[in-house]
Formats: C-alpha cells, structure tokens, sequence
C-alpha cells in the first residue's frame, strides 16, 4: 500500500486530522490498535476551549454539540469550606467556553470520517514505523496479515503509550516531566449538575462538580494513588465530595448511582521537538497535562489544526513553512497549557508534605484571585484557552 499520510492512532487527534486530511483531499490511513467500542467506552473530560469549538466547526463536525453542549462561562472556585470566587469569562473577556463529552467528540468523529469514506483500520496490531527521518513506511498485522504502507509523512496520534514517541531516537529527544502525589477520582451520575463548574480546594483535598448535559454530572475528588475504586462506594464518594465543597452548594447536588467510576493519575509530561524528519507528533503522544484545567483534549485539537494547516500546505501549494514550524508553535502552545494546569493543580490540591506556610501561601493566592480583577483576566484568559497562532 502507499498513502501521503499514515496516522497511527484514532482517538481525537487522529480522527480529528483524518477528517481534516480528508476534506482537503490529502490521502491518508488511520491505524488504531484498539477496536471502535472500546475507543469509545473510555471517558474523558469534557470542557472546550473557545477556539476548540471553532475548529470543529469550521471543520463541519458542530451539528450534534450545537445542539447538545451546554455553553458556559463562570468558573467558581471554593476554598477554607466556604469561600467563593467566580470568574465570568464572558464579562472578563468576552469569551465562553462549553461542555461537551470527549466520548461524544469521539462518536462525531467517527461519524464524519465513516461519511466522507476514509479509512480507520481498527485492532492493527504491532504497528512499526521504520526510516522516519527520511522515507518512512509503517508495518502492522490486521486480521493475522501483516501489512506495510509506504508513505511521504506519518503523523504519530497514539497517546502516551503509543510507539511513534520512542520512533524518534532517545538521543533526539528532550523529556519534561512531573509527577503529583494523588489521584482523582471520577464519577458520572444521571443526576442533574450543578449549573456552573465548581473546583475546590479543601482541607480533606480537592474536589470538582463538572457536567455534561442537563442529565448527566461529572464529579471528581482527590484521593491517595494507592485507593481503588473497590475503596470507594457510591456512598462514600458523595459524602466526601460534599463535604469538601461549601455548605449551599452542596445542598443543590442531587446524588444517585455512579455510572462509572475510575481513578487517574496526575502528570505533567512533555517530549520535544514533536517532529523528527517525516515523523510529526500531536496530541497526547508528545505531551500529557494533569486534568485541572481541561487541557489535554484541548491541546489535541489545536495540534493537529496546526499539523493539518501544514499538510494541506505542503500539498496544495507545495509550502513547508508550517511544517517546518510546527514543531516550535505547537509547543509555544503546550507550554502555555502546561504551565497553566500545573498552577491550577498546586493551587488546589493538598499535598501529602504540605507545611503551614504553603497552605497560607495557596490561600494567599485565592484571595487575590478573589479580589482582584486582573489576576482574574489572566486566569480568565489562559483557562478559556490562550490564542491559536496564524
Ligand atoms: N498503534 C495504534 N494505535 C495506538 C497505539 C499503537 N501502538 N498506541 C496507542 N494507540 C491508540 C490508542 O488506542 C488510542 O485510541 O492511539 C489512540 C490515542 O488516543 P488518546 O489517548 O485519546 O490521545 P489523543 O488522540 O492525543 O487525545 C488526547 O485524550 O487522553 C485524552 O486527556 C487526553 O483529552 C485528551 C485526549
Ligand atoms: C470534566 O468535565 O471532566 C472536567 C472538567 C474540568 C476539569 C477537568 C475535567 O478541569
């Protein structure tokens, strides 16, 4: 076989720019390990940036979460059990944000790429890309056969533990990394939310109130990263996450069975440069932020427009210049989520070593987020989503 690109992986980096590939007519095929279901069956944050939104609907794939996202722009913070802070995004900037399901994302995706007729080949196994500096070529096994295709670029869309990251030598590579002590753990809940997001820091840990539509809540609480979730009933999960967020608020929350539940890690994880030769990395095969914040799936879709715009380019006008500077924009723009979500995570969370003094400067800094404006447009700024590059 011979394409112009071959995107390994399908999650929404990769089916985002399939879709984009494909409507400019740039021939592609898309290896995913994994089978559709299963893809799909995996839940993930839910909060898009403003310009998110614009790129999937300049991409034609807003139908469903124009009528289905909740748009939203107040961000409430909580901290010492009853202090509030609301940031307005709208009245601060002018800008909002909306809440739509990474799963339904996925689903859209899917769709669109099933529509236009481009190729997913799911469970493709053992995927190796071999020469990617100069004439790359990508081999797999789908259905017992092993298959290889010759192409001009590969574009590696295969999460943190994909194979295209360590495609490029170890002795190209520059690592970042951070670790936190503690997970969170997440449940949905057919229940209704609370009408905006609520994030707070208390003396027992962390704890976030988040949505996905009218009926359906996203909850999350800090927890050691030795629990399970067998050490967490349903009932135990409500009783902890309303007693870290203030009294009235809690009142609102209406509790009911959890409809999944599942614990997460935090980390901090950056690989530079993501291109190496024919080899381009986007998403979270070049970098993972910790979920405060809602970055990682934002930071997926304004790599591969980048990555996209610079395809399309090079074919259709036969111009690198955005190949040639993906690499230094896209991480420009990392960096700035990067920086962004481990703020917020040392904002608000309790550290296991934590002293007197870093809690009174952790609570320093909400106070001045709470009576300052300026330090709201900053915050305002930088978690609606900061600018996309031209
Ligand atoms: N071969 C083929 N496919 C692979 C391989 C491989 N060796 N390794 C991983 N994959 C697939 C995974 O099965 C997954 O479907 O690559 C896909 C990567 O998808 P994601 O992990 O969702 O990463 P990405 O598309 O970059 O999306 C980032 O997802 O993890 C969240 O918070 C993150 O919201 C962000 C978004
Ligand atoms: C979510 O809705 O899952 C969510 C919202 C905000 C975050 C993280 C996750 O910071």
């Amino acid at each position: 076989m011979k394409t112009q690109v071959v995107i390994v992986g399908a999650g929404p980096a990769g089916t985002l720019l399939s879709h984009l590939l494909g409507r400019a007519g740039v021939s592609h095929v898309v290896l995913e390990q994994q089978s559709r279901a299963y893809v799909l069956a995996r839940i993930r944050a839910g909060v898009l940036e403003w310009g998110s939104v614009e790129i999937l609907r300049d991409a034609g794939l807003a139908e469903r979460m124009d009528r289905e996202g909740q748009v939203h722009d107040t961000i409430n913070i909580a901290w010492r059990g009853s202090e509030m802070l609301s940031i307005d995004s709208h009245e601060l900037l002018g800008r909002r944000m909306m809440a739509y399901g990474q799963t339904n994302i996925q689903e859209d995706l899917y769709e669109a790429v099933d529509a236009a007729g481009n190729t997913i080949i799911f469970e493709a196994h053992d995927v190796q890309i071999s020469d990617p500096a100069r004439r790359p070529s990508v081999t797999f096994v789908a259905n017992g056969v092993s298959e290889r295709i010759d192409c001009d670029f590969v574009a590696g869309c295969d999460g943190s533990h994909g194979v295209s990251r360590t495609a490029i030598p170890a002795s190209v590579r520059t690592e970042f990394e951070k670790d936190y002590p503690f997970g969170w753990l997440g449940i949905l809940s057919e229940t209704p939310p609370l009408p905006h997001l609520l994030y707070a820091n208390h003396q027992r840990g962390f704890a976030l109130c988040s949505m996905r539509n009218p009926m359906l809540s996203r909850y999350y609480v800090q927890c050691p990263l030795t629990d399970t979730i067998d050490d967490w009933p349903d009932d135990r999960f409500w009783t902890e996450l309303l007693t870290r967020i203030p009294a009235d608020k809690a009142a609102l929350i209406e509790t009911g069975p959890s409809i999944e539940k599942s614990i997460a890690p935090l980390r901090s994880f950056a690989s530079e440069p993501m291109r190496y030769g024919s080899l381009f990395l986007a998403g979270d095969a070049a970098h993972i932020v910790p979920p405060t914040g809602a970055k990682g799936l934002n930071l997926a879709i304004s790599d591969v427009h980048y990555l996209a715009r610079a395809f399309v380019d090079h074919y259709q006008r036969g111009d690198d210049g955005y190949l040639d500077s993906y690499s230094e924009m896209a991480s420009r723009r990392v960096w700035g989520a990067m920086r962004f979500s481990w703020s917020l995570t040392m904002l608000l969370h309790r550290f296991p070593d934590m002293s007197d003094f870093d809690q009174r400067a952790q609570e320093q800094e909400l106070y001045h987020l709470s009576t300052s404006q300026s330090a709201q447009i900053a915050f305002a700024e930088q978690y609606v989503g900061l600018p996309l590059e031209v």
